[in-house]
């Protein structure tokens, strides 16, 4: 069976888009593979964090993902700070990764912006803490979306240069496991931009924890043009707004846009707007609940991190201490 790991920043409240294009296929992968899902609040605190805050949004990420089905018992679900390997190989990784090489990474370039100059270190060498992540349990897919591929090919890039500087094939080839496009989820005021948690108009996007009314007031007044919905999945190519909508309602309906146009082709926004706010509703709410009723016990949202940091330690520490070995640290 192979071994999955993926991670989710704790950075608030996670939204629609992280639930249609990351949370919902993890615990789909749950079935066929032996996975690891990790909250990593090592990369969060790339930008500054308030401590409280961070704690807080740490401990209610990990309520979202077991409240989404994300199972801690045949699978293991743990905080990134919680076991040490990952910072010890990201050392490590920052010693084999080339300036060159993260120079290149343009997901730096869009969040340091104009202010290179002061973006932390830990910004800049934050792929190979990824890096570190992954091959810290020799886990061999990663599912990400597309805006993390160029990290996978970095990961794959230091695996390779740590081989060979020191003659090995210890660590391994990694897969991305792409999510597909039908999950992009896009901000409810601007079809071309990606629905997200530090978007500040919190009407661009749905978080898992609005009520229902929230929600149908959310979608009613989301941005669309006065067309009705088209009838053909071609109808949508320069309508970015409707092809959001229709993308939500084909992705929780298990089908894609062709199935829903089948259904709702034709209408005025009024009717699909309300369908799908419905249908969200019908999904999400149950989430919410479930998130509310874990964070009621937060003693044993924590317990449930414990555990999986403690089996996660049992897996990663001695690939690292054989890393260090490698390497040519000495075991005094
Ligand atoms: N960088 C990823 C993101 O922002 C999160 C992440 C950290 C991750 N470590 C990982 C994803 C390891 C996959 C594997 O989405």
């Amino acid at each position: 069976m192979q071994r999955i790991f993926s991670g989710i920043q704790p950075s608030g409240i996670p939204t629609l888009g992280n639930y249609l294009g990351a949370i919902r296929n993890w615990v789909k992968l749950q079935d066929d593979h032996e996975c690891l899902w990790c909250v990593v609040d090592l990369h969060a605190i790339t930008v500054f964090q308030d401590p409280k805050a961070l704690q807080q949004q740490s401990r209610e990420m990990a309520a979202v993902l077991l409240a989404c089905g994300v199972d801690p018992h045949n699978h293991i679900l743990f905080l990134q700070s919680n076991v040490r390997a990952h910072a010890q190989l990201a050392w490590i990784f920052n010693c084999v990764a080339r300036l060159g090489w993260l120079n290149r990474m343009t997901q730096f370039k869009d969040k340091a912006g104009k202010d290179r100059e002061n973006a932390s270190v830990g910004l800049y060498a934050y792929p190979n803490l990824m890096a570190a992540d992954i091959h810290a349990y020799h886990a061999t897919r990663v599912p990400v979306g597309d805006d993390q591929r160029q990290h996978l090919e970095l990961a794959n890039d230091i695996a390779q240069k740590f081989n060979h500087d020191y003659g090995v094939d210890f660590f391994k080839n990694i897969e991305p496991v792409i999510m597909g496009p039908a999950a992009r989820v896009m901000s409810l005021r601007d079809g071309t931009k990606k629905m997200s948690k530090s978007d500040p108009s919190d009407q661009s996007r749905i978080n898992l924890n609005d009520d229902a009314d929230t929600i149908a007031l959310k979608i009613r007044r989301a941005k669309t043009d006065p067309e009705p919905l088209p009838t053909e999945a071609e109808g949508l190519a320069q309508r970015p707004e409707a092809r959001n909508l229709v993308g939500i309602y084909a992705a929780l309906t298990d089908t894609d846009h062709a199935g829903v146009l089948a259904e709702h082709g034709g209408k005025n926004f009024g009717p699909f707007k309300s369908a799908l706010a419905d249908l969200l509703v019908e999904k999400l709410a149950p989430i919410a609940d479930e998130t509310r009723r874990l964070l009621a016990d937060p003693g044993a949202v924590d317990a449930v991190l414990r555990n999986g940091a403690e089996r996660a330690a049992a897996i990663a520490d001695p690939i690292v201490a054989e890393a260090e070995r490698l390497v040519g640290f000495l075991r005094a």
